[in-house]
């Protein structure tokens, strides 16, 4: 049983990978390079510089620092562009039914996220008053698979790493959370994610109750 849950964002919470995916799919083009869905799959959970240089290495491409930091900007804009129209209409299945589930148990809740959008993203889709914390790309110095994100979390929710459980959806997500400490659910496919509590294809299939501030996971 848990006290507090970590959500990560993308992925999780929105499905904004497909976003991420289109927008960087763009700028690699632009550099007369491009990359594979599998590739793609890689930057789930990296921020925003490293998965520009992971692009740019698959591509054998070399840009100093400058260069670097214009080109994020570049992609950002574009993903901004995509995401300007978000809505609740996106929020993932159960989301918000959990959100409410730990809500109304007073078990705590944070986000853990490597996006520097996250509030922008939470406030557009209108969860932004569920967390009690949020730790996004803002906040970090150490990118996922390192468990700084998530040790923040726990720390801003006041509790042990042992009392929480993180719910990720990349692999570097899953690897960051179990180098702290935190126990995982995975969302998406079991094998690539490797979590150690359950792995379910989203919160739907997820069977779990709420009691006097402890979330209860069920039929592992
Ligand atoms: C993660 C995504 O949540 O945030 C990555 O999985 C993304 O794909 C990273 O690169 C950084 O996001 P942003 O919004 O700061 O560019
Ligand atoms: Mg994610």
């Amino acid at each position: 049983m848990y006290r507090g849950v970590l959500f990560d964002l993308d992925g999780v919470i929105v499905d904004t990978a497909g976003y991420h995916f289109e927008a960087w799919k763009r700028l690699a083009n632009s550099l007369g390079t491009d990359f594979t869905t599998e590739q793609n799959e890689q930057l789930k959970g990296v921020g925003r510089v490293e998965s520009l240089q992971m692009i740019l290495k698959w591509g054998e491409i070399v840009k100093t620092e400058e260069e670097q930091a214009s080109l994020c900007i570049i992609k950002n804009d574009w993903y901004l562009d995509l995401i300007t129209h978000m809505n609740e209409s996106e929020i993932l299945p159960d989301v918000k039914k959990m959100l409410d589930n730990l809500k109304d148990n007073n078990v705590h809740i944070a986000l853990g996220s490597a996006s520097k959008n996250a509030v922008t993203i939470l406030k557009a889709v209108g969860l932004i008053d569920y967390f009690e914390a949020i730790i996004d790309g803002t906040k970090t110095t150490r990118s996922k698979p390192d468990p700084q994100t998530f040790e923040l979390g726990a720390e801003a929710l006041g509790l042990d790493p042992s009392e929480c459980v993180v719910i990720e959806d990349s692999i570097k997500g899953i690897k960051a959370a179990k180098l702290g400490g935190f126990d995982t659910i995975g969302i998406g496919n079991p094998i690539n994610l490797n979590a150690s509590v359950v792995t379910v294809a989203d919160l739907t299939e997820l069977s779990y109750t709420c009691d006097d501030g402890k979330l209860i996971i069920l039929d592992k």
